[in-house]
């Protein structure tokens, strides 16, 4: 397969493309990190598949339509993309800073948006090809301290939903992935307990099962899922009175 990741430099991004250039694929790896991505080249270079860098900052709409075509240019279109650059930062609603809401915003949802204004055209002139957006179990309600992180990511889930059955008529398969917590940098930096931590290439092999599966959404760990499923299923006085009892 002919594969592109954004947010390919370290954690999730990084195992998925390495996993797959193991496998024998072609790789095009996106993130603002030249460094990370190069060594990420070098390191996979004694894999069946290849690993190209293509650097980018996906909150620069012109800068990733010059990546994808510039993918098309060299492999054609890719078969499968996968939209996973994010970052989180605490938020507080009591010390609220607007610039850390849009950062978030910025990168976490409108980096995808970017990415999916990218590739859309070209997926869907050829009538097949799969789309991966990597939210969030985040997503799925309000967390503390996670204002602007579960709103982008539950932002993502709701595009995706809204987006699935017309590109599906269309021939493009596109998935929502909501990991719970996974070991990488950006998890690295939590100073609270992380339910069900997993292992990142534990993950990624999940994430790969469930592209290859038939399932809308991918989850992972299931355990997480599961957890946060009922929070979503709460009523709010309940779900806030948890929170409340959690956060102190
Ligand atoms: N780890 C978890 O527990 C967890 C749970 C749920 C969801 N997720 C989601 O999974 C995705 C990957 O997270 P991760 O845990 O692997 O984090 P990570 O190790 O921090 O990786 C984030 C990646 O995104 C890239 N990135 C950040 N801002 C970018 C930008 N403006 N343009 C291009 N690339 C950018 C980073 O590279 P540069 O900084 O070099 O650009 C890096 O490659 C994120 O969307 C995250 O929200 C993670």
């Amino acid at each position: 397969m002919n594969i592109w990741i954004t947010g390919a430099s370290t954690g999730i991004g990084r195992e998925l493309a390495r996993q797959y250039a193991a496998s024998g694929h072609s790789v095009f790896v996106t993130a603002r990190g030249i460094e990370n991505l190069q060594s990420l080249a070098d390191e996979c270079q004694a894999l069946q598949g290849t690993v190209v860098p293509k650097p980018g900052d996906v909150c620069n709409a012109d800068g990733m339509q010059t990546v994808f075509h510039e993918i098309c240019d060299e492999k054609g279109v890719p078969d499968l993309v996968v939209l996973n650059a994010g970052t989180h930062k605490p938020t507080s609603a009591t010390k609220f800073v607007l610039e850390d809401h849009l950062r978030l915003m910025d990168i976490n949802f409108n980096g995808v948006l970017n990415g999916l204004n990218a590739c859309l055209p070209s997926l869907l002139e050829r009538g097949t090809g799969q789309i991966a957006v990597v939210a969030s179990v985040a997503g799925y309600r309000g967390l503390p301290r996670a204002g602007a992180y579960g709103a982008s990511k539950a932002g993502l889930i709701n595009l995706c939903e809204s987006m699935q059955p017309e590109l599906k008529a269309a021939g493009v398969d596109l998935r929502v992935v909501c990991p719970g917590f996974i070991e990488t940098p950006l998890t690295d930096l939590n100073d609270f307990p992380m339910p069900f931590l997993m292992p990142v290439d534990k993950a990624v092999k999940a994430l790969i099962k469930g592209l290859e599966g038939n399932k809308f959404q991918i989850v992972f760990p299931w355990q997480m899922g599961i957890v946060m499923q009922m929070l979503r299923r709460m009523p709010n006085w309940l779900f806030l009175k948890v929170v409340k009892k959690i956060s102190g």
